[in-house]
């Protein structure tokens, strides 16, 4: 199983949710790779069996615009024919930027289950999430 975790963070607390989730994937014996949305190329999706994406909520209820929206768009054709996952962080709101994002995507026929929102920085039960996170992102 090949996970490979695309990310934007502006203040850190999405990246740990990703460094948890890889963790509890690896531990579930999944092959993971993380990686930033700068570094990110879409050519080099289509090895991964699970592409999951994250970003904090931005904006009014949105994802990061300037780099994760584009690499959204431009992974779509693929997601399409791959287990997706989104995951996150957010402050005050109730999650409708990854209920709004999920729609997004389901509007182009690919389907996200596996979506997980977390207050500010992942810590103890939140933290617990996102390895249990990881560890189904590998049973898939
Ligand atoms: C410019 C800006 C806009 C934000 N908009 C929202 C929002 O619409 N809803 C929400 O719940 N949190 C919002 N937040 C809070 C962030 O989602 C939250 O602090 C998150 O933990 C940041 O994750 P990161 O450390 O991965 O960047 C916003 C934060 C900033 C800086």
């Amino acid at each position: 199983m090949k996970i490979c975790l695309v990310y934007w963070s502006g203040t850190g607390n999405t990246e740990k949710m990703a460094e948890l989730i890889a963790k509890g994937a690896r531990l579930a014996g999944a092959e993971v790779s993380v990686i930033n949305t700068d570094a990110a190329r879409p050519g080099d999706m289509s090895g991964y069996d699970v592409i999951a994406l994250g970003s904090p909520a931005l904006g009014d209820e949105d994802i990061e615009e300037s780099e994760m929206s584009p690499f959204v768009t431009s992974v779509i054709p693929l997601l399409a024919e791959k287990h997706a996952a989104l995951f996150g962080s957010c402050g005050w709101g109730d999650g409708e930027w990854l209920r709004s994002w999920a729609s997004r995507l389901e509007a182009s026929s690919v389907h996200t289950e596996d979506c997980l929102a977390v207050k500010e920085t992942p810590e103890g039960a939140e933290a617990d999430k996102c390895a249990e996170f990881g560890k189904r992102l590998a049973g898939k």
